[in-house]
């Protein structure tokens, strides 16, 4: 990509062919391998990894931040069971910023660490309301927030390797430079808006299967085929009917996402030990014929959808997921754009009609 063309700077990431992608220096290779999705939120909100006390009082304030005002149980219960759960997630922030406004300047890591706690479990408050009758009591005893949003959605404790894969993922999702829903939430608080304001922009744009829905739609493309062949002659007959195969192709990788060979990785260590190798084998057959067909290489959101199925999430809860790790990318760029703030306007090139007089109605 042409940085000479870039609309804005930035020091929290870093993206594209060459330098490899980067959250605030550190390699996502490394930080996907090495580190807790904590110390990752840690680093794009604080601009640092934390120390050991550092984290512990990041665990504390995610701790207390599962609990959910009574305003937000009572919507959840009167919301319809049978909507997308993003526009759950989208209608929760947006009370969340009304019944919690954001209090003072320089409190935005603390607002979102508790809007990453609200989410997570207002999610499954709604969904095990909606499917048992039961109202959820929310508690973080767990380490990780991984484990957190796995037990609390399937209510029960899950295998570690389970958390494994899903911190991975969360890590992978984390942040992302100046893509849309980014950009979505830079936009609105460059207006001087609040930051819940700018989380409810961003969710919002998020939510489109050419951005965020992306790994629910592939989930849907890659369950349609019981075997290799059936995934390569239906690919091939989707191509010819000019269909987009999704989690494939990316604005800025153009020679692949340097998310996808991780994410992979993780996909295939999970289908092998629960036994749904048919899956990745289907997986597989998509990503080599649209190789050939296309020259096209899949990105992250292809192989996570792999990833969450394998975790025993529901399909359509797979871009919430996204949500709740990327609301510590989308809160760092609040903070940076309020940093430096200067309203984003862009101008347009006009291509419509020219001085044409106005005809009176009854001319016309
Ligand atoms: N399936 C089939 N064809 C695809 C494709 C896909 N997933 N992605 C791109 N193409 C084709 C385009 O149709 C276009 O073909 P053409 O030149 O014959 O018209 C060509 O590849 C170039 O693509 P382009 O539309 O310029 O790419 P873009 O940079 O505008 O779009 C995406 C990037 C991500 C929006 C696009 O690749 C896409 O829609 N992918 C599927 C959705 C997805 O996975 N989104 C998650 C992104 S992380």
């Amino acid at each position: 990509m042409d940085k000479e063309k870039a609309v804005g700077e930035t020091a929290i990431c870093s993206v594209g062919e060459g330098h490899g992608l980067r959250y605030r220096g550190y390699s996502i290779q490394e930080l996907s391998q090495s580190a807790n999705f904590e110390e990752v939120a840690y680093l794009l909100l604080y601009g640092d990894l934390p120390d050991r006390a550092q984290l512990y009082r990041f665990q504390q304030l995610f701790a207390n931040s599962v609990i959910l005002p009574q305003s937000i149980k009572a919507m959840l219960e009167m919301l319809p069971k049978t909507v997308h759960p993003m526009n759950i997630l989208r209608t929760v922030c947006s009370l969340l910023g009304t019944v919690e406004p954001e209090y003072a300047v320089g409190a935005e890591p603390e607002l979102a660490i508790r809007t990453i706690g609200v989410s997570i479990t207002a999610l499954a408050y709604w969904h095990h309301f909606h499917l048992t009758g039961k109202r959820l009591i929310a508690s973080f005893k767990q380490q990780l927030i991984a484990e957190y949003v796995l037990t609390v959605l399937h209510q029960t404790t899950v295998d570690e390797s389970w958390v494994w894969a899903l911190n991975i993922a969360l890590i992978l999702y984390a942040e992302h430079e100046f893509n849309a829903s980014t950009y979505a939430a830079r936009v609105t608080v460059s207006t001087e808006s609040d930051f819940y304001s700018g989380i409810v922009s961003a969710i919002g744009t998020l939510k489109g299967p050419l951005h965020g829905g992306a790994n629910e739609a592939a989930m849907t493309l890659i369950s349609a085929f019981k075997t290799p062949e059936a995934a390569k002659k239906g690919i091939l007959k989707r191509l010819s009917n000019h269909e987009k195969i999704m989690g494939f192709g990316h604005r800025v990788y153009k020679n692949g996402d340097p998310r996808s060979p991780i994410i992979k990785s993780v996909a295939h260590q999970l289908t092998q030990r629960l036994g749904k190798t048919r899956l990745f084998d289907v997986a597989e057959a998509i990503e080599e014929t649209m190789e050939t067909e296309k020259q096209l290489k899949t990105n992250l959101d292809f192989y996570s959808a792999i990833v969450f199925h394998c975790l025993g999430i529901k399909t359509d809860f797979f871009t919430p997921i996204f949500v709740f790790s990327r609301i510590t990318g989308w809160s760092a760029h609040i903070m940076e754009q309020r940093q430096h703030n200067r309203l984003i306007r862009p101008l347009a090139k006009y291509v419509g009609p020219k001085n044409r007089a106005f005809v009176p109605m009854n001319e016309r």
